[in-house]
């Protein structure tokens, strides 16, 4: 790290501000160390740990697998890693199912380098929400396509198409933003939607499959240099960056970074209408 310009240390302050200004941040998953140096060097603003480990690293069908000790081993392996990117950390699946367990789980996290942590769900998170954030843990909410639920909602499938389901979902969304959410992640809801709740909160909102106009992106990092497990299907929301690259990972950041800041990315063909 000693040899590379040291960036300056972005915050959920510093995301807020980004919108406010009607920019577009850029978001990553990264698991390693050298990821992490590689991702935040190139001037991406937020990385995840997300607990799509369990299925890019681990080889698991799902990220159910995943456990609080995967999480707290990758977020440490993330912070060495990281030149001046905040850290989201997933809560993974049953570590925040009552609001007490919740507080722990995330405490842990947070000690281990996270600056916000993120939960997978609609309003019944309100007071886990509300907890950690006057507790002072800046909380991500995740909603649309929630990977944790995938056995109840029945496969990875575009969220919100109905009216009915589309009207709850902003409800909850706002229902969250006034619990004390810093940032909303929608995966896989169709634009419009995501653009109605971008419209409806103050707090920036991150998309993956949401469209372009969300006031972020982010995608699983292996997505975005072609190296999908195969036995994942690769969504319709992915794009390879490493055939932009001149000079292989460092230049696919770079090149997904200056997408997402300038709104290149997503196009209509990575978006569910
Ligand atoms: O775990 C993860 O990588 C995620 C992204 C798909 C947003 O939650």
């Amino acid at each position: 790290m000693s040899s590379q310009v040291q960036n300056k240390a972005i915050t959920i302050s510093t995301l807020q501000d980004i919108k406010d200004r009607g920019e577009k941040f850029a978001c990553l998953t990264a698991y390693d160390a050298i990821f992490s140096e590689l991702i935040s060097t190139a001037g991406i603003e937020l990385m995840l740990v997300g607990d799509s480990l369990g299925m890019v690293l681990q080889g698991h069908d799902s990220t159910l697998p995943v456990t609080m000790d995967d999480m707290v081993y990758h977020m440490n392996c993330v912070r060495r890693g990281n030149n001046g990117a905040a850290i989201m950390a997933d809560l993974p699946f049953m570590s925040y199912a009552s609001e007490q367990q919740s507080l722990e789980s995330a405490a842990t996290l947070m000690r281990a380098g996270a600056h916000i942590v993120k939960l997978e769900g609609g309003a019944w998170l309100s007071e886990s929400t509300r907890l950690l954030t006057e507790r002072g843990i800046p909380v991500c909410a995740h909603m649309g396509l929630t990977p944790q639920s995938i056995n109840r909602l029945g496969g990875y499938r575009v969220q919100g198409r109905d009216p009915e389901q589309a009207h709850t979902m902003i409800d909850e969304a706002k229902i969250l933003e006034e619990a004390g959410a810093s940032l909303l992640l929608l995966e896989c809801v169709p634009t419009g939607l995501a653009e109605d709740i971008t419209k409806a909160l103050k707090i920036p909102v991150i998309g993956i499959g949401a469209g372009p106009t969300t006031d972020a992106q982010i995608m699983v990092v292996h997505d975005m240099l072609g190296i999908t497990p195969s036995s994942i299907r690769v969504p319709k929301f992915v794009k390879n960056f490493l055939p932009e690259s001149t000079n292989g990972l460092p230049g696919a950041f770079e090149a997904y970074a200056a997408a997402v800041h300038s709104g290149v990315f997503p196009g209509p063909e990575h978006t569910f209408k």
